[in-house]
């Protein structure tokens, strides 16, 4: 392939990192949960129940903020279920993963966690079957000091100080069929919003996120942002997103194409945020919250991947095996993450453990690292700091994604897709600059020269690799380490250049001293 050109400017930026950038998801959903973070009879359970073994990966992960509970299951969830004295806790059935929910973990057990990960907490709650009352009774639960009977009940549980939650969901995909009490967009656009005013007068430090659609595919994309915002505008700070992208055709190059529209999706929903804005001639921003994002599909589209017979207890559901085609595509999502720093301040990888997630566990055994691990751990240690504007000379291709909305086939097309996918970092305290590249070329090697105007002293640092022949390749418990990122060789600084070689098919971090 020629030469991949891009040039970069210090003083040229997209935007600045949010911490809240780089959050997961935990769900009520399979073994996240229990047999995931949470497994008491485990050898390496700590006196709260929770694994340290898994504990310890998702620091290397790092995520920043984790959501919490659900998903899907929210849209049933009744949060007093979770609190008080476990042995008194019902057992239930949940509709959403058609499973029994034991409630031995609830919203103050995902505080602790939380607090001993030094992770902040995300809370959703339920605009399914609840709605404001119950929402407003759990900011009161979790935040109010005391002295009330909700503030008491958490104190009387063991929880003195409040829990200070500041990011709170206003339920979960609303827009969707499968949803427990789906709304039309007026419907939920009016519950958002008492439920935003209600819970805000409860704390009124708290930021909300109201749902825009769970996919760029749904038939109401657009027109559901559009009304719950006029509904809304006043009373949130965010809209959120949702994106999982799939390689059901066995068509990789249009997998790897596909991250393009996710590109789309964030500025087709800022678009018409800014136009809610705009009929309001209003200064405020609507931002962002990519608050589910992945990759799935192996075990996403029939009733039998997504569920199993007679209600069983956290079930292996939804335990997605990553391949090294899967990392690219994730590493692809996250550049078009930071390429949009501006406005997407909250990002949440679905989900955190064994379920369509970056890191597994034998229930009663070890916890390993999937493929999609390490884009992620990059992405989060490395990705902190003001992205800068790359302009990208590559050539391109084109494709056409097929991305099924239930049982209807859709294609999109994804015309002109650059071969090299690149975020650039500058992190000013660490003086340093980070480029993640994506060569999309599968059977070409990319020369790269990268052009960074307005820095100087440029010395590599570290420069990783994350390739394989085999584009299917895994990691498993018997072969946890089969893919893993290796030194990227052929990396230099010439001429006050930044030139490497990319693999065919590779997720490439450089990272560069810079002054
Ligand atoms: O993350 C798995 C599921 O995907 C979530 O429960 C739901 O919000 C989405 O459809």
């Amino acid at each position: 392939m020629r030469e991949v050109r891009v040039l970069l400017n210090r003083k040229v930026a997209i935007g600045d990192t949010d911490p809240r950038l780089f959050g997961a998801f935990i769900e009520h959903l399979g073994r996240c949960v229990y047999g995931g973070i949470y497994e008491p009879d485990h050898p390496a359970a700590d006196c709260h129940g929770f694994r340290e073994d898994v504990l310890a990966l998702v620091q290397e992960l790092a995520p920043t903020i984790v959501r919490y509970p659900g998903g899907n299951f929210v849209s049933g969830y009744d949060w007093e279920d979770g609190v008080g004295p476990i042995a008194s806790r019902p057992r239930r059935l949940d509709l959403a993963w058609l499973s029994t929910e034991i409630n031995a973990f609830g919203t103050n057990e995902f505080i602790d966690w939380c607090r001993l990960a030094r992770i902040e907490p995300m809370l959703a709650v339920n605009l399914g079957t609840r709605g404001a009352d119950a929402a407003r009774h759990l900011v009161e639960y979790c935040n109010h000091p005391a002295g009330t009977t909700l503030s008491d009940l958490r104190r009387s549980h063991g929880w003195d100080q409040p829990h200070g939650v500041k990011f709170w969901c206003l339920g979960n995909e609303m827009d969707g069929p499968w949803q427990m009490e789906s709304k039309t967009a007026t419907e939920y656009g009016r519950v958002a919003t008492e439920a935003a005013k209600m819970m805000r007068w409860v704390d009124s430090s708290i930021e909300l996120a109201t749902c825009g659609s769970s996919g760029r595919n749904m038939p109401t994309f657009g027109s559901w942002e559009d009304t719950v915002l006029e509904h809304a505008f006043d009373h949130v700070e965010y809209i959120s997103l949702h994106t999982y992208i799939n390689n059901y055709a066995g068509d990789t190059a249009a997998f790897l194409a596909s991250l393009d529209l996710m590109d789309r999706f964030i500025d087709e929903v800022v678009s018409i945020a800014d136009a809610v804005a705009a009929r309001r001639r209003s200064n405020k921003r609507i931002m962002l919250s990519f608050d589910e994002w992945n990759v799935w599909y192996r075990t996403r589209r029939t009733a039998e991947a997504r569920t199993q017979p007679n209600w069983p207890v956290a079930p292996p559901i939804l335990e997605e095996i990553y391949t090294m085609e899967d990392a690219l595509a994730f590493g692809g999502m996250c550049i078009s993450l930071l390429n949009h720093a501006n406005r997407v301040k909250v990002g949440c990888l679905a989900q955190l453990v064994n379920v369509i997630a970056p890191i597994m566990t034998q229930t009663g055994g070890p916890a390993w690292r999937q493929t999609i691990f390490w884009p992620f751990s990059h992405f989060s240690n490395l990705g902190r700091g003001r992205v800068l504007q790359a302009q990208i000379d590559s050539p391109t291709y084109s494709a056409t994604y097929f991305d099924p909305r239930g049982k209807q086939d859709l294609y999109f097309p994804v015309p002109q897709a650059p071969y090299l996918k690149l975020a650039a970092v500058h992190d000013e305290r660490a003086g340093a600059l980070t480029l993640f590249a994506l060569n999309r070329n599968l059977t070409e090697e990319m020369p790269l020269r990268a052009t960074a105007a307005g820095f100087s002293n440029l010395t590599v640092e570290q420069a990783l690799q994350l390739q394989d022949a085999d584009l299917k390749a895994v990691n498993t418990k018997a072969q946890p380490h089969r893919v893993k990122p290796r030194t990227l060789n052929r990396v230099r600084v010439e001429g006050g250049d930044v030139r490497a070689m990319l693999a065919p098919a590779s997720w490439n971090v450089i990272r560069v001293k810079v002054s």
